[in-house]
């Protein structure tokens, strides 16, 4: 029934050419209704694309969805598998009420993902191309590697991992910031088995610490430090004392490789452990440039990613082999219309799930080259990624609409200073793009003739899920339009009734795909009631989504209690959990308010313990302990004084209401005689501008 809302003769009526709401578009006026702009890609762009019309889109997805096992065969069959899946390409149930949650593609086929990324391509010719350009976070320092350097070094890094003991199916964590050696050490651990743990080297100690105890790495990998923009940040540093920390929960850590980065750090300054750190450049150079591949099964895990949900604790994210190689790669062909000589560049961090799937593994897998960023993109100046652009004459370019809003606050001239003619796709992900960013960037930095993809997905979809197809149809701006090939996405109401036609609701998927992550590691009871079990029979993604009169889809935020900083998932629980750890902090509640670079920003409700007066310097401490817990970008924006919260009788806090008072909307407070004391809504009012 899906296919209904996706009329294609309604969206593209004959052509192409940027025909409706022209000056809408061009001037960014806003308009009547965002639903009836229609950006179309030029005829050239689609002429050339490898979706070229709505019609091909609806009949390769019409052929997803009724034989999705033919449609994921054939696509599959175009990676090397060391022996074929066995009968089933995919054996799920997505159903709690039938049983145990169960996802599995290409079950009994064996095969590695590094392989696929590195070998395949070096024997179909590619062996000279430039698989990495790094540029880092000074201008002038780069460097590049092409497909076969690539896993020379690759191999050398499985060899040490090997002789240290790490085995198939071991941890190991990473802790990296965006220099070569990241996706490295992921296609390393790729190599041997080995179930890579990223974690962002913007987490704190306490946080890594969090991901060793639970995932019990073999290993450690890190650098002494690393500069983005002109602050050196001591990685390092954050190590030991996280794996300290750890040691106190029993877990030990026997190997931590430490790469060297003079740049930021020397050597003679870094704290050393002697018997258990060692210098990566120390080692590595040592080993051999060949390494055999641990061949797994499709099923195997590949990675662990932790993200934040509704509770304090992280949900370790785990992502197996087979089925995300084959969906990663695919999405990001065609949701970017990826061509061999495209140079591709996505400024996310290897720490998220964006730099997983479409920094390392998805251009990886189709021989793309890729650029590495190692540092802030407006350093030293708002142009920098402009300058980046053009000097490796980037055609792709996928980004968050924070770094979209605050390049657009620091003004056009930075961007036209540079030619950008290289730039062909644009792409936005992490929070909904709203339809002004989304016109300053179509019109400015794509000079009005690149398409966006706005891809909606998530850490726990492993690919793109709601995306446009650039040359296929017309874009909205501010949609992500309709779903990728397999996809079926409904909405639902609070009863878990889907809702047909132009509707909003909750946004859940029906049936499985191929990236589809298996579990949370170690906790499959909370994969089944987190996802499965609020809408029985679909997956639960935790967003609202509107879907328009076309069938266009509009993606309205997150629906549960974790909020979206800068494109970042933060869980309000564990904000709340870091400051609740403050001695003088008696209670905290954490929503999330509008910011206009942010998208949200954190305001935080505290209240204190008996007597301790309110003072500037406690509530320095206060952001400062979140930073110290969580990380820098958790930091809330805003710490409101709380005489007391407002609670239901039976001690529930009303978050609804505090979402009103942060966002000063005081005449929509709503019904307040549910509270077990209604003043304390007027207390917190008073306090608003303490
Ligand atoms: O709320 C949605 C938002 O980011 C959430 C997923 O966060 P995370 O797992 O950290 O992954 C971010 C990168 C994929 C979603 O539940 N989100 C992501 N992309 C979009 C988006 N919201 C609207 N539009 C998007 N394009």
């Amino acid at each position: 029934s899906y296919l209904r809302h996706v009329d294609s003769r309604k969206l593209m009526p004959n052509g192409a050419g940027h025909i409706p709401h022209l000056k809408a578009v061009i001037l960014g006026e806003a308009l009547a209704s965002e639903e009836d702009d229609l950006v179309l890609p030029s005829k050239e762009f689609s002429d050339q694309a490898n979706v070229h019309s709505p019609e091909q889109y609806m009949e390769m997805y019409k052929r997803s969805i009724e034989d999705p096992d033919g449609f994921w065969s054939e696509i599959a069959s175009q990676f090397y598998w060391k022996q074929k899946w066995g009968e089933k390409v995919c054996d799920e149930n997505f159903d709690v009420r039938d049983g145990k949650i169960k996802i599995e593609w290409f079950k009994g086929g064996i095969t590695n993902v590094c392989y696929n990324c590195l070998d395949r391509n070096i024997e179909a010719g590619l062996g000279d191309k430039v698989a990495l350009y790094w540029e880092g976070n000074e201008p002038g320092l780069d460097g590049s590697l092409t497909y076969s350097q690539l896993l020379n070094q690759v191999c050398q890094v499985a060899n040490y991992l090997k002789d240290i003991g790490v085995k198939k199916g071991d941890a190991v964590i990473v802790y990296l910031p965006m220099i070569n050696e990241l996706p490295i050490t992921m296609l390393a651990c790729a190599r041997i088995g080995a179930v890579h743990s990223v974690v962002f080297a913007g987490f704190s100690a306490e946080s890594l610490a969090q991901r060793i105890t639970d995932c019990k790495p073999k290993a450690v990998i890190t650098c002494n430090a690393v500069r983005r923009g002109t602050k050196p940040i001591l990685l390092k540093d954050i190590v030991d004392a996280a794996i300290n920390d750890s040691a106190k929960d029993g877990v030990s850590v026997d190997v931590c490789l430490v790469y060297d980065n003079p740049v930021a750090l020397k050597r003679e300054d870094t704290k050393w452990t002697q018997g258990r750190d060692i210098w990566w450049q120390d080692v590595i150079p040592k080993y051999p440039s060949t390494c055999p591949v641990e061949w797994v099964d499709a099923e195997d895990p590949l990675f662990l990613l932790y993200t934040s949900g509704s509770t304090g604790k992280p949900k370790g994210v785990l992502h197996t082999a087979g089925g995300y190689m084959v969906y990663t790669a695919t999405t990001f062909k065609y949701a970017f219309d990826y061509k061999p000589s495209d140079i591709y560049w996505c400024t996310a961090d290897c720490g998220w799930i964006t730099g997983h799937s479409y920094v390392t593994y998805g251009p990886l897998l189709n021989g793309a080259t890729v650029l590495v960023y190692e540092g802030a993109p407006n350093y030293p100046d708002a142009g920098r990624c402009w300058d980046i652009v053009d000097k490796y004459k980037v055609s792709i370019f996928y980004t968050a609409p924070t770094l979209v809003r605050s390049l657009m606050r620091d003004g056009e001239a930075y961007v036209t200073r540079y030619s950008r003619k290289s730039l062909r796709v644009l792409g936005s992900v992490g929070e909904p793009i709203n339809p002004s960013a989304w016109r300053w960037f179509y019109n400015v930095v794509g000079d009005s003739r690149c398409p966006i993809s706005d891809t909606w997905w998530q850490t726990e979809t492993g690919g793109f899920m709601i995306t446009p197809l650039p040359g296929a149809w017309a874009q909205k701006p501010g949609s992500a339009t309709f779903p990728f090939f397999g996809i079926q996405p409904v909405i639902v109401d609070e009863k878990g009734v889907e809702i047909d036609g132009e509707c909003s609701g909750y946004l859940c998927i029906k049936k499985s795909w191929p990236g589809a992550f298996r579990t949370l590691y170690g906790d499959h009871e909370r994969y089944e009631t987190t996802y499965f079990k609020p809408f029985a029979g679909y997956y639960f993604s935790g967003d609202g989504c509107r879907r328009d009169k076309d069938g266009y889809h509009w993606l309205t935020g997150r629906v549960d209690d974790v909020i979206n900083v800068s494109g970042h998932r933060i869980g309000t629980a564990e904000v709340e959990s870091a400051l609740v750890s403050h001695p003088q902090c008696a209670e905290a509640a954490v929503v999330g308010v509008e910011h206009e670079v942010k998208g949200q920003g954190i305001y935080a409700f505290v209240t204190l313990v008996d007597s301790v007066p309110y003072s500037e310097d406690l509530r320095k401490d206060l952001i400062l302990t979140v930073r110290k817990q969580i990380g820098a970008f958790a930091a809330p924006d805003k710490i409101h004084w709380a005489p007391g919260l407002p609670k239901t009788r039976s001690g529930k806090i009303m978050r609804r209401i505090l979402r009103k008072i942060a966002s000063r909307q005081l005449d929509e407070l709503g019904d307040t005689s549910t509270l077990a004391d209604p003043n304390v809504v007027k207390q917190l009012i008073e306090f608003s501008d303490s």
